[in-house]
């Protein structure tokens, strides 16, 4: 537990890869204040931090914060969209959280088609979507994305839940169901797990108030005993 991470970003932390291999970078989109890339660099003595901001404020606080902390040598910031510029090398971790799901997908889009196969397949996307969270999911499985880990926390009352991510190229397609609830958030649930019960009740309340709006939603919901 990193002390000054709120409990969102601390789930975020605790879904990088554990093997030094598998995160020599660490790619933080949309890094603001800087302090997960901060945490990264203060737990792991090898790891290099790529931060990028779309925002110049975001991007300057982000270089201040390390650099103050005496991180300088080991992070570069950028005030760019995204992933634009940075060229993926084996190993690297991106990490996009508090961001929404529809960005998120955009930067995807930009990135994986400039990104060769066997570079893709060693990288491990961690993401944490706030907004369009099955579109997320559904645009991974598609562009043959494998949905490794879920997991959920609840933030100052406020649910949250964190995606790990790893290239196969084996495309598929999800039911309404996984995603809209995560199929490892759903195996998860049905092995009894608490934390998954309180988020998946967190969403049918959500949606079902929103349901009575939404045609595709209200049928899903139906079809699963929901409403
Ligand atoms: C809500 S903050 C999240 C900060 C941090 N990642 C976290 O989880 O606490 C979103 C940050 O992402 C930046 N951002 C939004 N869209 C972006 C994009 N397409 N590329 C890079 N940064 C982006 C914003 O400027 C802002 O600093």
């Amino acid at each position: 537990m990193i002390d000054f991470l709120s409990s969102r970003l601390n789930m975020v932390f605790d879904m990088l890869p554990k093997e030094a291999s598998s995160r020599k970078r660490v790619i933080d989109v949309g890094s603001d204040h800087g302090l997960f890339s901060l945490a990264c660099l203060q737990t792991f003595d090898d790891v290099f931090c790529v931060c990028t901001d779309i925002h110049e404020l975001p991007a300057k606080r982000t270089q201040q914060c390390l650099e103050e902390n005496g991180y300088g040598l080991r992070v570069e910031v950028h005030n760019v969209d995204g992933l634009e510029g940075i060229t993926l090398i084996p190993g690297d971790t991106i990490v996009m959280s508090g961001l929404g799901g529809n960005n998120i997908i955009h930067i995807l889009h930009e990135v994986i088609p400039r990104t060769p196969i066997e570079v893709l397949k060693s990288v491990t996307f961690v993401l944490q979507p706030q907004k369009t969270f099955d579109g997320v999911r559904r645009f991974l499985t598609r562009n043959g994305f494998d949905i490794e880990d879920e997991v959920t926390c609840v933030d100052s009352k406020l649910h949250y839940f964190c995606i790990r991510s790893v290239f196969s190229g084996n495309a598929h397609e999800l039911s309404s169901k996984d995603a809209f609830y995560g199929p490892i958030l759903c195996k998860k649930f049905s092995q009894g797990d608490k934390d998954v019960r309180v988020y998946f009740d967190y969403l049918n309340k959500k949606y079902s108030y929103k349901s009575r709006s939404n045609n595709e939603l209200r049928s899903l919901m139906e079809k699963e005993g929901l409403l």
